[in-house]
């Protein structure tokens, strides 16, 4: 259904991250969702390889949130969170600090992953200035890094497209910590590779450059995603903790993506047995049923400010919809079913064979790498001459109309994000779905 008509009748909605000119030509609509699948707006069923956009661990409309946020919304719509709240969100609190590591004793609500790294930022740099450390004001985070789309995280983000348009405006005294993607060195690495674990040292130039006691935090996400999956060199997170440790700066780890299942564990870091000092999350938090992000703190950060504020509200700052009724009970349902249902240990069951699946496709002349950890994985295709990014666009397209088929590509490099709970049988078969598309295309 491509056409002019198409073009005037769908451009009113301008979409997020979204190549508008070519996406009118022939929209790809989805209608419906429910378990593993989507429907399409012309019927088709369609798997989603990507469990919505890395939010829907759980698999699509399960009952008991489905029911939950039901029932919820019919009981009270929205609470005022300012000065008042409802007692739900205090358990959800509660809850979440339960699964966390050690030492997280405290949870400030957002609405999304990109509200997380914001607030996580100015939770740092005001911690820093309650205790008396008011020089501390840099912000490091890491090239290729992604921390969502507002200015704070934007300008600790080290994705080119991202910024450029905005580098002018991007907020100063921020360094970045250098990617740890290396071809030469950790191509077709199966799980964590064992080179660059020193990048991590970088980190001690930074100190020697600025000054250690004039830097706030580092920011980093436990595996890069959005960057196209690139999980940290073996040992690399614990030296940078060392390090943050040693210099008195404090760490973030950007859990929007590693957190609830994506890599077997409540978060990331547990799995790598790292703590930092905050935790942002979001999407799997409420399965993506209803938008909210989470800012997880170690007790000694929410203390200082306990301490030491002279002011009556002790963090200016917040969101109307910080602790939307109807979001926390979506996250409330959304927990038990990982509990109930054991997801996190099916997602560590399912690592291998996911693995094995992925570099199944490692000898296609096609195939420049393929990565993965967790439940998160990536097939990088060799650029095409002149145009690079249109094989990968090519792939996701021919996977939605020819194969039926979700996948996302950022670039050339096709991504993967499969349900926690995946049948093998069937993410198998998506996979070499996904291989057939890769052989079709120029
Ligand atoms: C690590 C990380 N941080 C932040 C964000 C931004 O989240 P949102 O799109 O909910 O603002 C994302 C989104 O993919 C992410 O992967």
């Amino acid at each position: 259904m491509a056409n002019e008509a198409t073009n005037e009748a769908m451009g009113s909605y301008w979409m997020p991250f979204t190549g508008m000119r070519d996406f009118l030509d022939r929209p790809r609509l989805i209608t419906a969702a429910n378990g593993h699948y989507y429907t399409s707006e012309d019927g088709r069923q369609i798997y989603d390889c990507f469990s919505g956009l890395w939010t829907t661990g759980i698999g699509h409309c399960h009952p008991k949130i489905v029911e939950r946020v039901q029932k919820q919304v019919a009981e009270m719509d929205y609470a005022i969170g300012f000065q008042m709240s409802s007692p739900d969100v205090f358990k959800l609190a509660r809850k979440l600090c339960d699964m966390a590591p050690d030492g997280f004793e405290h949870v400030f609500f957002t609405n999304s992953g990109s509200e997380s790294a914001d607030t996580a930022l100015k939770i740092a740099l005001a911690y820093h200035r309650m205790t008396g450390q008011a020089s501390r004001t840099r912000l490091i985070g890491r090239e290729r890094g992604y921390h969502g789309v507002n200015f704070g995280g934007l300008s600790v983000g080290g994705m080119g497209h991202n910024r450029n348009m905005f580098s002018a405006c991007l907020i100063p005294g921020v360094d970045h910590l250098p990617h740890t993607f290396n071809l030469s060195e950790n191509a077709f690495t199966r799980g964590q590779p064992k080179w660059g674990t020193h990048l991590a040292d970088e980190l001690e130039k930074l100190c020697a450059l600025h000054g250690a006691d004039n830097i706030a935090a580092v920011i980093v996400e436990p595996v890069g995603g959005s960057t196209g999956i690139l999980p940290p060199p073996v040992g690399y997170l614990k030296r940078l903790r060392e390090l943050c440790t040693k210099h008195g700066i404090l760490l973030i780890f950007d859990e929007v993506i590693t957190a609830f299942g994506r890599i077997g564990s409540a978060f990331g870091a547990e799995r790598f047995g790292v703590t930092p000092d905050i935790i942002t999350t979001a999407k799997g938090l409420t399965n993506g049923v209803i938008p909210m992000g989470a800012v997880l703190v170690q007790d000694y950060i929410y203390k200082a400010f306990m301490d030491h504020s002279k002011t009556a509200i002790e963090f200016f700052h917040g969101y109307t919809y910080s602790g939307h009724p109807v979001a926390t009970a979506a996250a409330l349902a959304s927990i038990e079913v990982y509990e109930e249902e054991g997801m996190f240990e099916q997602a560590r069951a399912l690592e291998k064979p996911f693995e094995d699946m992925l570099h199944s496709v490692a000898d296609n002349s096609k195939v420049m790498d393929v990565r993965n950890f967790g439940m998160m994985g990536a097939i990088e295709l060799h650029p095409r001459d002149g145009a690079p990014g249109a094989r990968g666009m090519e792939v996701h397209k021919k996977c939605f109309w020819d194969e039926n088929i979700v996948i996302r590509a950022g670039g050339d490099t096709l991504q993967f994000s499969p349900f926690l709970n995946s049948n093998p049988d069937e993410l198998a078969k998506a996979i070499e779905a996904v291989e057939r598309a890769i052989n079709a295309i120029e």
